[in-house]
């Protein structure tokens, strides 16, 4: 007699559609003809493999305590913890005792801090207010745990439009709509993917708006590409610091893998309320208890003896010119002559491409066929907006083509544009 499995799932389940991200990154990996221009891979040529063996030795050299291949704590290794609350205050322009390692958990990526934040503060039907545009994984992420991105309103030039912002949160608030505002996401610094970094005039800004609005709301600063400066320098204070943010509950959340080796996913979330920490360190612990020991160990070791360091002054140049390659390779292909415009960003690993206003370069559009059909992949803009996507936005990277498979790339997207 042969039993019928009956399954059903969980609201949740249910909502969950394919990541974007991994089609994205499959995409790359399976068909070496196709040149990405579009997940945000690192670069191949500056992973540090020679750091990461010499870590790895010296971690495993005889007599080594073998803990480091043992469980780890959930909230992550103390001494890490330690070495990033010091590199947080000196990012901050503070002493070293200014931040608390106590307020650091380590997680799975700065990925992992993300989810768990949205995850104990939201329930389904919650609205985060967004960058505009924002990072497409955690919109991606919202929508799957039933949440409304509203995007925070921006000028032509990108910044924060808080006259624009004053007057939705005047209506949000005759809707009842404020009421269900449950948290405030930033990408502060070279952002995914516009490549701006928030200058501290609108962090300020931002601040007196939503307190003004009685919105004093647990807020996120992403940071994920603030070592990314192509100058090396901090760039503007990040909600950590800033007085006028003093009252909100705040998360600063980073990742110390992706400018340094993003296949270790060791990530870390700063937060400044005890609570909110607590659960979301309840909640990790349901879900792994700790992030891979060994990891944080060898992030540990490179933090403490200067390689990490020493590592991002090499790449810091080195993306600095493939930025500078793309760039120069989309000008040449004469997109700008076609009407398209971008800035050059400081930092970070993304073009931020604006198409004539007609054009749609969307994940279902003959451009986006054409460009699949002729070798590039690319992100449609449309997929980083929280709310009325700009159809005529494109998010290319050059993190993760060498110089030469760049000029390629941009002279086939090129080749897509003038042809459409
Ligand atoms: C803005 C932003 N935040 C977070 C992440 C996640 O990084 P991690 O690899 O540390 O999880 C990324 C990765 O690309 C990102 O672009």
């Amino acid at each position: 007699m042969s039993v019928s499995c009956r399954h059903s799932f969980s609201a949740l389940g249910q909502r969950a559609t394919p990541p974007i991200i991994a089609r994205l990154m499959t995409a790359a990996l399976e068909n070496p003809r196709l040149l990405s221009l579009a997940a945000g891979f690192t670069d191949n040529a500056t992973l540090p493999v020679e750091t990461f063996g010499e870590a790895v030795a010296a971690l495993t050299a005889p007599g080594a305590s073998p803990e480091l291949l043992q469980y780890g704590t959930n909230q992550g290794r103390p001494r890490l913890r330690q070495l990033l609350a010091e590199r947080l205050a000196r990012e901050e322009g503070h002493d070293p005792s200014w931040a608390e390692a106590g307020r650091l958990l380590v997680t799975n990526g700065s990925q992992q801090a993300l989810y768990l934040a949205m995850q104990v503060l939201c329930d389904p039907g919650d609205i985060v207010l967004v960058d505009r545009p924002s990072y497409f994984v955690f919109l991606e992420m919202l929508r799957g745990l039933g949440l409304e991105a509203r995007s925070l309103p921006v000028g032509a030039d990108g910044r924060l439009d808080l006259a624009a912002l004053d007057a939705k949160l005047t209506a949000w608030q005759r809707t009842g709509d404020t009421a269900r505002i449950k948290a405030v996401y930033l990408v502060g610094y070279f952002s995914n993917p516009s490549g701006r970094s928030l200058e501290v005039d609108e962090k300020r800004g931002l601040a007196r708006l939503l307190s003004a609005h009685r919105l004093v709301v647990p807020t996120i600063e992403d940071a994920a590409y603030r070592q990314m400066a192509f100058d090396g320098s901090a760039g503007a204070p990040s909600v950590l610091a800033l007085e006028e943010w003093s009252a909100f509950p705040r998360l600063y959340a980073g990742t110390l893998t992706k400018p340094f080796a993003t296949g270790l996913k060791v990530g870390y979330g700063y937060c400044t309320d005890d609570e909110w920490r607590s659960r979301m360190l309840h909640v990790k612990g349901h879900q792994d208890f700790g992030s891979a020991n060994l990891n944080q160990a060898v992030l540990e070791r490179v933090l403490g003896d200067g390689s990490f360091d020493r590592h991002l002054g090499r790449i810091r140049p080195a993306y600095a010119r493939k930025m500078q390659v793309l760039h120069a390779a989309l000008v040449e292909g004469g997109l700008q002559r076609l009407g398209w415009s971008w800035a050059q960003p400081q930092g970070g690993l993304y073009l931020w491409l604006q198409a004539p206003a007609d054009a749609d370069l969307g994940l279902d559009t003959a451009f986006y066929r054409a460009c699949v059909g002729a070798g590039v992949l690319y992100v449609p803009g449309e997929l980083c907006y929280g709310d009325v996507p700009a159809k005529n936005t494109a998010r290319l990277t050059f993190g993760v083509l060498a110089e030469e498979d760049l000029r390629e790339a941009a002279r086939r997207f090129c080749y897509v544009a003038a042809g459409s």
